[in-house]
């Protein structure tokens, strides 16, 4: 099937398979466009087309992105959309066509290695069919026969061209996936991505002090991207701080990677551990003194600490937020407001 797309920079054409089981996101991504998105899985209405000729099905009518369309007028999700015969689509946005070797690309793999890391946080690899390059702070999109729809889960590790990518993921109340994963029936089984995905990336040779804010798993492509700085000796010349939301201290995780982290960087990476529902009983973590503690919501403690560190922040200063939205949102305001980095200057993913 051929779908033509309409956009703000010229018109294009991609192919879908015939079964039209490739959402048209995938497969227009999968062709090398850069079509717009952001969570790639129905909830922020980034993907709006409008398909002025054709039939496509939304599989997922009631997407909380699609609350804001005009169904009437032929509007629809990329990500949650089945073509069922030629098409044409017109998508309000500049898209380039890039290139289709290096684009997203659908891949199998195999969950193994589950671990509890705290009472709701688990973290597992996945063997993957084949190897995949990504960029530090990418996500996938992972999809099981066993729950419907696909979920965004952020690369933990950072590892040019691998077969195995490393995933952490937060327990949400009633949530399907997530609890999938914490009833113990996962671990070994089949799933199906598509990535990588985002563009909240740390670019190699990238010059910058970097500062990085998040909440719970949100700290999933923040430890890729801070895992790559190291690798690629960002430290040696660039001063980091991460600033690291949990509600108490054993909600905590990755605290002995990131101690790690800091060793590596021989100081010029300072991690901060922001408990927001208890007291902290020491200036420092009990067993990795080079952690400090402080208490507050992530956003405040950040925004605290920035009338001090703002003065020392070079001006290629890169902010690095993921998380709830709403910790984003304050995060980002802390970013331009008390650190004053150019709105440009900031990369973020909402985990929503
Ligand atoms: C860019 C990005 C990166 C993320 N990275 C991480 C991470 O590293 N770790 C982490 O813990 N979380 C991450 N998340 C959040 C994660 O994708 C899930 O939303 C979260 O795990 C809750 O999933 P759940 O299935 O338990 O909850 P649910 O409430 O069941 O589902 C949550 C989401 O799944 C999708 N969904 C639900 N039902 C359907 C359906 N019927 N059809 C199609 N789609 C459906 C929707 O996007 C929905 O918002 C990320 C989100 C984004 C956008
Ligand atoms: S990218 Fe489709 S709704 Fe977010």
């Amino acid at each position: 099937m051929t779908i033509t797309v309409q956009t703000k920079s010229g018109e294009f054409k991609f192919e879908t398979d015939e079964e039209g089981t490739e959402t048209l996101l995938f497969a227009g991504l999968g062709a090398g466009l850069t079509l717009p998105y952001e969570c790639a899985t129905g909830t922020c209405g980034t993907c709006r087309a409008r398909v002025m000729s054709g039939d496509v099905e939304m599989a997922w009518p009631e997407a909380p992105g699609a609350s804001r369309l005009s169904r009437g007028k032929g509007d629809v999700l990329l990500c949650q959309s089945h073509a069922k015969g030629d098409c044409l689509l017109r998508v309000p946005a500049e898209v380039i066509a890039g290139d289709a070797a290096a684009a997203p690309r659908r891949l199998s793999g195999r969950i193994e290695g589950m671990r509890k890391l705290t009472a709701d946080v688990v973290d597992f690899e996945i063997a993957l069919d084949s190897a995949m390059d990504f960029a530090a702070g990418q996500f996938m999109v992972v999809t099981s026969s066993a729950v419907t729809g696909g979920r965004s889960y952020s690369m933990v590790n950072y590892t040019p061209e691998t077969d195995r990518i490393r995933f952490v993921v937060k327990r949400k109340p009633d949530g399907g996936f997530s609890n999938w994963l914490f009833e113990g029936a996962a671990d070994g089984s089949e799933v199906s991505l598509f990535g990588p995905l985002g563009k909240a990336t740390f670019r190699p040779g990238e010059d910058g002090d970097l500062v990085c804010i998040t909440g719970g798993s949100g700290i999933a492509g923040i430890m890729s991207i801070l895992d790559h700085a190291t690798q690629d000796g960002h430290f040696k010349s660039n001063s980091g701080w991460l600033y690291f939301g949990v509600r108490t201290l054993a909600d905590a995780f990755y605290v002995e990677e990131l101690a790690e982290l800091v060793e590596k960087s021989g100081g010029a990476l300072q991690v901060i551990l922001a408990l927001s529902d208890e007291v902290a009983s020491a200036p420092t973590h009990p067993e990795h003194p080079s952690i400090r503690l402080e208490e507050g919501f992530v956003h405040e403690v950040a925004a605290r600490a920035m009338g001090e560190i703002s003065g020392q922040l070079n001006d290629r200063t890169i902010g690095f937020v993921a998380g709830p939205p709403p910790m984003v949102d304050g995060a980002i305001r802390v970013l331009l407001s008390e650190a004053k980095l150019p709105p440009g200057r900031i990369r973020y993913d909402k985990f929503s």
